[in-house]
């Protein structure tokens, strides 16, 4: 699997806090499954964001942690007016592996109206947009038709791992629900701050998206979606999202002429 977001690098967000934790948690990621982890630090009114230290950071893991686990760039980025004036000057600044997809955060106090036009600014700058965890943002999960609109334009969503096992509550878990039903997620990614509480693991819900929906779709979510973000490609949606297995309704059927 592809873990596309986590905050394992220490000291420069809220996210580990010693290059121990850091390779704990890397540890944690390569022991469940997860092939690529990308570094993605908070760049908002709280935390600077220095792709150069980043890379120092990085380095340092990458030589501690050793093989099996490749270690990616990559941003939390918040939607405000220094950072978008900053991705449109420089948007591999801030993108994954400095290709072209970037995470995109937004405030849970306001939504601006103006975000997709934002965002179209930023595409025409050569970037695509994730919107990470609208299941834990209070006022989207209020406009489910908004979101709707943004994924028809050509956003992708992700939803965190988490959320599907219950950890962020049941106005997360259920919207997140919703957004699975509806065909709106596009990446599962673990958002992994630390050790114990938001570990950088992927697997469990990888196994809640195919037991619940189908083995297909927690593959697209956590591979094969993810592996076109590294590469920089467009994703393929020519079989998204896949039907959802229906052998409990075909069981029910073949009971019922018993
Ligand atoms: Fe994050």
């Amino acid at each position: 699997m592809i873990d596309i977001h986590s905050h394992i690098l220490p000291g420069i967000d809220d996210g580990a806090l010693s290059m121990s934790e850091t390779i704990e948690m890397i540890e944690i990621a390569r022991a469940t499954g997860t092939t690529a982890l990308v570094a993605s630090p908070h760049a908002d009114t709280q935390y600077s964001y220095e792709p150069e230290r980043i890379e120092e950071l990085l380095a340092e893991a990458r030589a501690q942690a050793g093989p099996g686990i490749a270690l990616v760039r990559g941003c939390d980025f918040h939607l405000m007016l220094s950072n978008i004036e900053a991705a449109l000057k420089n948007p591999s600044r801030y993108t994954i592996g400095g290709k072209c997809y970037v995470l995109m955060e937004l405030s849970d106090m306001l939504i601006f109206p103006n975000t997709g036009a934002i965002w179209t600014e930023l595409e025409a700058a050569g970037m695509r947009i994730i919107l990470t965890h609208p299941e834990r943002n209070p006022l989207l999960r209020q406009r489910l038709e908004l979101i709707e609109e943004w994924v028809a334009q050509g956003r992708y969503m992700q939803v965190t791992a988490q959320s599907l096992l219950g950890v962020f509550g049941p106005k997360a878990y259920e919207f997140a629900v919703r957004l699975l039903d509806r065909g709106l997620v596009h990446f599962l990614a673990s958002d992994g701050h630390n050790v114990r509480h938001r570990p950088p693991r992927l697997d469990q819900g990888f196994e809640w998206v195919a037991r619940k929906y189908s083995p297909r779709l927690a593959q697209l979510l956590c591979v094969e979606h993810p592996r076109a973000v590294l590469a920089g490609e467009p994703l393929d949606l020519s079989e998204f999202p896949p039907t959802r297995e229906k052998r409990g309704l075909m069981e029910r059927i073949l009971r019922r002429g018993q």
